[in-house]
């Protein structure tokens, strides 16, 4: 057995299932999804529109609980949302109200004062925010939006980060920066990160696991390990065109 300090961040999937309004009638959404996601692992999940991609990602966080089967994280069963997740959605939903700072600290109520400015100066950091600290969200630009959600749901140091499409609606050099820092973000927290995409060059470039899913009741139609995110440049990764294709080629296929 692992010791519990060696499984924290794991997630583990078990014939995961999900109807939606009731079992007879209902809406398929998610079929016999078996997955172990180790602790610092990256997962890719990516599929056609409507497959569950969403549906997945709400029950690791807990929003949700599976009609059949069952989830895990760190070893425990998922009882509903918890500070061990943080959640990033494709909408940043700051708070309005708040100055940058006060969306990043927002997670720390509880903690001193002083605790929070510590914890929301090197986050802010790391997502290179720090000159936009006292700006409010209007004041932004979509990426550093997203930068700003980033930096919010990481504040209370989550063992695993849960992005749903973070980088949909940004544009396409403002995606390519962001993903390059994020890449660097995981590299340097060892968050377990999910992240859904449709894009097979972005979780061809992040994904260190790769699932595929089906259309709707989605499974698992492909499931790759690559080492790609480690690489100085994934893109000039010799393994890149081919990793590339075989994924884009199961996205075809599982949308036809
Ligand atoms: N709350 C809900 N009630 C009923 N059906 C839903 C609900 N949420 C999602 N669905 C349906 O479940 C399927 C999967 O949805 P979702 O997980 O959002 O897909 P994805 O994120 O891959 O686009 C879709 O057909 C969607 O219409
Ligand atoms: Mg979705």
């Amino acid at each position: 057995m692992p010791s519990p300090a060696e499984k924290s961040g794991a997630v583990t999937l078990r014939g995961v299932s999900l109807v939606y309004g009731g079992r007879r009638d209902g809406v398929r959404a998610l079929a016999d999804i078996d997955a172990d996601l180790a602790p610092g692992s990256f997962t890719a999940i990516v599929g056609p529109s409507g497959c569950g991609k969403s549906t997945l990602l709400r029950l690791v966080a807990g929003f949700s609980q599976p009609t059949e089967g069952k989830v895990a994280v760190s070893g425990s069963d998922v009882a509903g949302p918890g500070p061990d997740r943080g959640v990033v959605f494709q909408q940043p939903r700051l708070f309005p109200w708040l100055t940058v700072r006060g969306n990043v600290e927002f997670g720390l109520r509880g903690r001193s004062r002083a605790d929070r400015r510590a914890r929301s100066t090197e986050l802010l950091e790391l997502v290179g925010l720090s000159d936009a600290a006292q700006r409010r969200p209007y004041e932004l630009s979509g990426g550093m939006q997203q930068r700003a959600a980033i930096a919010r749901a990481l504040a209370p140091d989550p063992a695993i980060l849960l992005m749903d499409e973070p980088f949909a609606a940004l544009d396409a050099l403002t995606r390519e920066r962001l993903q390059e820092e994020l890449r660097r973000i995981w590299q340097a927290t060892g968050k377990t990160v999910l992240f859904v995409t449709h894009s097979v060059d972005e979780a061809v470039y992040l994904g260190t696991r790769i699932l595929v899913l089906s259309r709707r009741p989605g499974r698992v139609v492909l499931d790759e390990s690559s080492d790609l995110p480690h690489a100085p440049d994934p893109h000039l990764h010799p393994d890149h065109p081919v990793l590339r294709e075989k994924i884009a080629a199961a996205v075809r296929a599982a949308a036809a």
